[in-house]
């Protein structure tokens, strides 16, 4: 029986990791599977494991408001000390490039588990954009026994950092698995809140915006606002959800410049559910969001990316994802092309999605079985 320690603590690790503890589920006489949650988001990761019926095992609560990197790293690394000791893991699962990411994979390692990443490989090669999560990645990646790749440009990353290949499997992105396990019943059943907003946007076509990037916190945030501000108020006909991040350095600049402009609607952040039904509702997607970018395009809806560089080449070289930056006339520009150019806009929709076709959890899980423990 194989021990496995499966930990997350934002909302898209949670969405990314939820259909793997499912698949780990399926296979109790051959895994010993627990949860642990660190809570560095408490809300928006709540909304998740409901969502999914998960139950954490250990659940560290870890989230503070207003919560810096110094002390959240070092809690992590701390609060993981029991919980190692007590179910002593033989392998510890991680996701992405979080604070939760990188302070549990220094744990693990301390722990003597073997370190397991999920959407491993993923890299722009500048240490502050995204900021510190490129960072988190490589750390992550050095400690890494193996690297689950959601693409071959990220295992040649890997590659590249003399990984060994036979350490890494290309598997697509589990956001993709999460994505079509949800849809369908998503769509049957929209909640209340979901068809209270519907009414309010009466057909309109809809721009559904989310951020929340520390590189862009400041002067980027109010760049990307002013742009919201003049495509809402020269475009009267258009809806603009913005289903605003907890945050408080987002909360506040957007709440103050978008805060009263008729045809922009600031909400709490989405429930999954409820924000997979918006994305397919909407008509362009705004975003500097990772998962995102992976999934919307799934949907068919173009998606235009507020940073600078992107860890995701895949998707803009696929056409189904434009870099903007925070540049307010580029934002502006980039819209406009695609609410008035029909040939674009369909062009941008009926793109395929390079990340993958909802098997990633079934490779991860069949690649866990065929390893064994003695040799590990
Ligand atoms: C974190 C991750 C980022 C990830 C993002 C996903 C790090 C350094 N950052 O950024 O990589 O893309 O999550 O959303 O790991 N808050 C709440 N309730 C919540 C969640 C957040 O109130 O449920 C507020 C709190 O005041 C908290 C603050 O947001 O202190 C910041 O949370 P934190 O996880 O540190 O940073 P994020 O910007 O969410
Ligand atoms: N999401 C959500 N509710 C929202 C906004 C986003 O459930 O109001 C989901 C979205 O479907 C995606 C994930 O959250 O899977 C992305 O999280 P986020 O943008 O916070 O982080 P990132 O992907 O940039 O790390």
């Amino acid at each position: 029986m194989k021990k496995i320690l499966i930990v997350f603590g934002t909302r898209p690790e949670a969405i990314k990791m939820a259909p793997l503890v499912k698949e780990f589920e399926l296979h109790p006489e051959e895994f010993d599977v627990r949860v642990c949650v660190t809570a560095q988001h408490r809300e928006m990761l709540d909304q998740v494991l409901t969502f999914f019926d998960i139950k954490p095992q250990y659940d560290l609560d870890l989230m503070k408001p207003g919560q810096d990197l110094y002390g959240l790293t070092a809690a992590i690394i701390t609060e993981l000390k029991p919980v190692l000791e007590d179910f002593k893991p033989d392998f510890i699962f991680v996701h992405g490039d979080t604070t939760t990411t990188m302070a549990s994979s220094i744990a693990g390692f301390y722990s003597g588990a073997k370190v397991c990443h999920i959407e491993a490989g993923l890299r722009t090669h500048n240490k502050y954009a995204p900021f510190p999560e490129e960072i988190n990645r490589q750390i992550t990646g050095r400690l890494t026994d193996f690297h689950f790749a959601p693409t071959t440009a990220s295992k040649e990353n890997l590659v590249k950092e003399n990984i060994d290949p036979k350490d890494i499997l290309v598997t697509g992105n589990t956001v993709i698995d999460a994505l079509i396990q949800s849809v369908e019943k998503v769509k049957r059943e929209p909640s209340s809140l979901i068809k209270d907003l519907d009414d309010k946007l009466n057909k309109a076509p809809l721009l559904l915006v989310t951020g929340h990037r520390r590189e862009n916190h400041g002067d980027g945030f109010i760049r990307i606002c002013e742009a919201l501000k003049t495509i809402a108020i020269e475009r009267k006909e258009l809806q603009i959800v913005y289903p605003v991040h907890l945050n408080p350095k987002v909360l506040e600049p957007v709440n103050r410049i978008l805060g009263d402009i008729e045809n922009i609607h600031l909400i709490k952040p989405l429930a999954y559910h409820d924000f997979i039904w918006m994305m397919d509702r909407a008509k362009i997607i705004i975003t500097d969001s990772g998962g995102v970018q992976e999934e919307a395009p799934s949907l068919g809806k173009p998606v235009l990316v507020m940073r600078e560089t992107t860890e995701r080449p895949e998707a803009v070289d696929a056409g189904t994802v434009i870099l903007v930056g925070t540049n307010t006339q580029k934002i502006i520009n980039e819209t406009f092309a695609l609410l008035d150019n029909e040939a674009h806009f369909k062009e941008m929709s009926s793109r395929h999605n390079p990340y993958g076709d909802g098997n990633a959890c079934s490779r991860i899980v069949n690649f866990m079985k065929e390893l064994d423990l003695k040799n590990v």
